[in-house]
């Protein structure tokens, strides 16, 4: 239904109507939201192409200049929390302006239905994936609470996972052992992060896996110490254990990945995981309170749907009584409303990283840190955790200072030298560095010298 101001009348359709003319009234609906969208778009594209004239994604100095942090401090810190750049704040501020001053123009929201199309179609270039393979969320864990939350498991079913891993899986993954009869059993990587090696982890991790074994939960790039896990490797040696089990035994790979996306140069279906589950406020430097998670075709329907969506497959079942058909990213990208104004930019986020080129992103991350690694390593009073080889690390940093607390360190560098870092939020916890694209070498030697410091 839809009212004299071009408005569909959502609620007004829970009247019972069912069979042809509810499907024709949710047709209805779509075409009010592309409508909607359209017009709104088009002014978005122009604004966006007026105000970024300036902006040379060859010149490193003019990708720092598009973001508004400090400029009389370093940043090691920025790809916790993202600042996002100009194009992405001007986007979010656009969407909040008329947000705020005609909602009505975004149809009760369903002109989301567009822009989060457009959100999943830029992720889906950026990552190599196919749109519908895509649910949006809004950060990282919620990602990791739907699947490891709606996961098909039975009661003795085993999840086998890592200490190594955030909070954010360790507690999804308590939740859903409590309430279900799930097992959740830990195997360590690795004894000492600094010789962590990528035969070491995958032989680890094959060894620990049981006849009971339906889950591996991981996380690509560890916050606690910056180790890379060879998800390759892993997926392969998971492969061929699967190569030996029927439909319904088969090992289902997730990863956290927010560490890795946007920081090393991959298409996320080429590490062969299942679920990959991350934030695009990240190392993406996306509208805060944006995020993902991509499944395989074939993994998908082993995850029930937590949170129904609010698309068109959706209410379309709704409105028949029929189960909604419709491809997974989309029915599992959580409904209801959100802020709509950051889910709405996150496009131009994934154009600004494409501007630069993921390649030439992750070899900047990659050269500061061998840089930064290097400098550290030759500090008498600094052991580097991390890992030296990129083979087994990405674009964190972690280290330790003797007989200083790393959040004194912290604390030094922030008010004596200018440098924001960071310390890891873990029982072990360590003093973190992440080079990224609002840092440079003069920034890194810089650091070290600060580092030098303490004795
Ligand atoms: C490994 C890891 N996973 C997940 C998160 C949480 O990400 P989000 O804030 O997007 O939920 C963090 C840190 O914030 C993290 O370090």
């Amino acid at each position: 239904m839809v009212s004299n101001d071009g408005v569909p009348r959502l609620a007004a359709q829970a009247d019972g109507a069912v069979g042809r003319r509810a499907v024709l009234r949710a047709g209805a609906w779509v075409g009010a939201a592309a409508t909607a969208a359209g017009a709104v778009a088009a002014q978005s594209v122009v604004e966006a192409e007026a105000t970024s004239a300036a902006f040379d994604p060859g010149d490193w100095g003019s990708v720092r200049r598009e973001f508004a942090l400090r400029p009389d401090y370093a940043h090691f810190a920025a790809f916790m929390l993202a600042s996002p750049p100009r194009s992405v704040r001007e986007a979010i501020a656009f969407f909040r302006d008329r947000l705020d001053s005609s909602p009505a123009d975004f149809h009760m929201g369903v002109a989301d239905l567009e822009y989060s199309g457009r959100a999943q179609a830029a992720l889906a270039r950026y990552t190599g994936a196919m749109p519908g393979e895509i649910a949006l969320t809004d950060s990282a864990t919620m990602g990791i609470g739907l699947v490891y939350g709606g996961l098909r498991l039975k009661p003795g079913d085993e999840v086998l996972t890592t200490p190594h891993e955030f909070y954010s899986t360790h507690e999804s993954l308590r939740l859903r052992a409590s309430a279900h009869g799930v097992r959740v059993r830990q195997v360590p990587l690795y004894a000492d992060p600094a010789t962590a090696s990528a035969e070491e982890m995958t032989d680890r991790l094959r060894r620990a896996v049981t006849g009971r074994t339906r889950v591996v939960a991981l996380t690509w790039v560890h916050s606690s110490t910056g180790v890379k896990v060879p998800i390759r490797a892993v997926s392969d040696a998971i492969a061929r254990i699967n190569a030996r089990r029927g439909e319904r035994e088969r090992i289902l790979l997730c990863v956290d990945g927010v560490h890795g996306f946007a920081a090393e140069d991959v298409d996320i279906p080429d590490l062969g995981a299942d679920f990959f589950m991350a934030s695009t406020h990240k190392w993406l430097f996306g509208p805060r309170g944006t995020g993902f998670v991509w499944g395989r075709p074939s993994a998908w329907p082993r995850v029930d749907t937590v949170i129904p969506s609010f698309s068109v497959p959706a209410f379309t079942g709704w409105l028949t009584g029929r189960p909604p058909v419709g491809d997974p990213g989309t029915l599992n990208t959580p409904g209801g409303y959100h802020s709509f104004e950051n889910r709405w930019a996150l496009p131009e986020a994934v154009a600004f990283q494409e501007a630069i080129g993921r390649s030439r992103v992750a070899e900047r991350i990659r050269s500061q840190v061998a840089r930064l690694k290097e400098g550290l390593a030759g500090l008498p009073a600094v052991r580097v955790v991390t890992p030296r080889s990129a083979e087994v690390s990405a674009g964190i940093v972690c280290c330790e200072v003797e007989g200083v607390d790393g959040e004194q360190v912290v604390g030094r560098l922030h008010d004596e030298h200018r440098i924001a870092a960071g310390t890891t939020p873990y029982r072990e916890s360590y003093v973190r560095f992440g080079p990224s694209v609002v840092t440079d070498d003069d920034e890194v030697d810089r650091l070290v010298r600060a580092m030098a410091t303490f004795r």
